[in-house]
């Protein structure tokens, strides 16, 4: 029986991790669960994220073998990775902000949803100060409803960035944020910004897990299989096969 290993976001973000995934375990058999259904995942109480993402991987584990979980998204790490380790027997890799990439900047900006900034372990465990965390209200949904043209996002980018242009440091906590590095650049008019992302530690800590756990697979026809958990969305599935090339499309 094929194995595969479930990623999971609301949305676009987490297809910039599964690029990385692909390009670095090209053996392996993906699922994106791309969940538009109950996007976005970033203004929802911690109680009503676990509740839905505990049923998501429900149905994936009974119809498909799943070997691992990758959280493409920081808010359901945030919110709901302890929960979902109790509820099953896999492993489960999640989405952190990169806050530890700061430790030798002095000063930093946080950027994430608003349920991150209130969960997230990593940021309530900083010790380091001079750290500005900030909710960005409704750019992950502007992302997802058009990838390809970002007038609106741009717009309420920049007046959500106005108070921070003095910040050069930026972690992108949220995994939307990793492909608006340009827009906020423009935001802050500053092209010399540092990002932050959290791709090679998400990358690296999946390959320990298959070769520790004994569970990397080889001579398969591996691939994506998309899920979009809403009916059919043309515009977005026409949007993401610019992003990703997948081999099996599911709409359910
Ligand atoms: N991409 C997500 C994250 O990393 C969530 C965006 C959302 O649905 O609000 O937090």
């Amino acid at each position: 029986m094929e194995s595969y290993i479930l990623v999971i976001d609301s949305g676009v973000g987490g297809l910039s991790i599964l690029n990385e995934l692909k390009r670095a375990y090209p053996n392996e058999n993906f699922i994106y669960v791309l969940d538009n259904l109950n996007s976005p995942y970033g203004n929802k109480s911690k109680k009503k994220l676990t509740n839905l993402i505990i049923n998501l991987i429900k149905k994936y584990v009974l119809e498909f073998n799943i070997k691992l979980i990758v959280f493409a998204c920081n808010t359901i790490t945030a919110c709901t990775i302890k929960e979902v380790r109790k509820a099953f027997n896999i492993l489960v890799v999640g989405t952190e902000p990169n806050i530890k990439a700061l430790k030798n900047c002095g000063t930093g900006l946080v950027l994430a949803t608003a349920a991150t900034i209130r969960h997230s372990k990593v940021l309530k465990q900083n010790k380091t100060k001079n750290i500005a965390l900030k909710p960005l209200k409704n750019i992950a949904k502007l992302l997802d409803e058009d990838f390809f043209n970002r007038e609106e996002l741009q717009a309420s980018l920049t007046k959500q960035l106005k108070r921070y242009k003095t910040q050069t440091n930026i972690v992108l906590g949220c995994t939307h944020y990793y492909f608006l590095e340009n827009e906020i650049k423009r935001a802050m008019q500053n092209s010399n910004l540092t990002f932050f992302t959290s791709i090679e530690g998400v990358v690296k800590r999946v390959g320990y897990i298959l070769k520790s756990e004994n569970l990397s697979t080889s001579n398969q026809k591996s691939g994506v299989v998309l899920v979009v958990t809403t009916k059919e969305d043309e515009k977005l599935i026409k949007n993401i096969k610019k992003i990703i090339t997948f081999k099996h499309f599911v709409a359910i």
